[in-house]
């Protein structure tokens, strides 16, 4: 049997970019500027979300950003929810602006993303941001797809040329990871439910990333021995651990290198974040 697979640590490759973009706040700071503003936006007490929310509020403070986190009632309206959008785009302290999703039902989420700001589109999922990314030009870029791509440089230096297969088509992840897979030269496969013989598709993946929301979802013996493995996906099992969309226990003795799940691609979601945000504020502040 081949040896164990790598584990790719997103837990250290997070902290050493915040502490990266710490030391670029400190600079900004000590240069007598103002620092960069993240305001994250929380409607409702979804108990997922409000962890989330508060984890992005503690990490941009911790590495000096103004953060602040505005908590709205689960009753907001959507017009209020518009009004407060308006408010931060206005606002020139603020450089990032993150609606925390999903959203309460009788919100329309495309309507309050479409009402951000592109320059202060931090989760870069404003149509002008997605529609930079699949012209190939410069923007933000959504926060785990960029987190994807990081680790996946720690461990293969090059990427041109490689086969990628990415399980999922979701906004938020599959399509733009595949944008910036493409970017990176890979030749991309963008597989989903309806793709026919998964198991054959995913055996010719150089790089796998699975972003279908199911435990377990990818077996071993789909994955090409020595691939690299990006598991994207968050799942409770019944006992409260959290798990990924591959078999990971299995996957360790096929594949060349892996994210574990958790502490692979999360920590690296916010991380990116507060990238984004010191992104947008050199871009707006100069
Ligand atoms: N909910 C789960 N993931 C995300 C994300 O990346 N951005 C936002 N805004 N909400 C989320």
């Amino acid at each position: 049997m081949q040896d164990q697979a790598r584990i790719i640590d997103g837990k250290a490759a997070a902290a050493a970019l915040r502490a990266e973009i710490g030391l670029e706040i400190a600079a900004i700071k000590s240069a007598g500027g103002s620092v960069p503003g993240l305001h994250v936006v929380l409607v409702g007490d979804d108990p997922a979300s409000r962890v989330y929310v508060a984890s992005k509020e503690r990490l941009a403070a911790e590495i000096g950003m103004n953060s602040v986190a505005h908590r709205l009632p689960a009753e907001t309206s959507e017009a209020e929810l518009l009004a407060k959008i308006e408010a931060l785009n206005a606002d020139d302290s603020v450089d990032g602006i993150l609606v925390q999703l999903p959203l309460p039902k009788h919100i329309n989420s495309g309507a309050i993303i479409d009402a951000i700001d592109p320059a202060k589109d931090v989760d870069g999922l404003h149509p002008i941001n997605a529609g930079r990314l699949a012209g190939g030009k410069e923007g933000l870029v959504p926060c785990t797809p960029l987190g994807c791509m990081l680790l996946l440089r720690q461990v293969l230096p090059t990427l041109a040329g490689l086969e990628a297969v990415v399980i999922g088509r979701s906004e938020l992840v599959g399509r733009p990871v595949a944008q910036l897979l493409l970017q990176a030269d890979c030749t991309v496969t963008i597989a989903h439910s309806r793709t026919r013989d998964l198991a054959s598709v995913v055996r010719r993946a150089d790089i796998v990333v699975a972003a279908v929301g199911r435990p377990h979802f990818v077996r071993a013996d789909w994955i090409k021995p020595g691939a690299t493995v990006i598991d994207v996906g968050i799942n409770r099992l019944p006992d409260g651990k959290l798990t990924g969309d591959v078999d990971f226990a299995q996957a360790l003795n096929v594949a060349g290198a892996i994210t574990p799940v958790p502490g692979g691609v999360g920590p690296m979601t916010i991380a990116c974040l507060l990238r984004n945000t010191l992104t947008a504020f050199r871009a707006r502040r100069g």
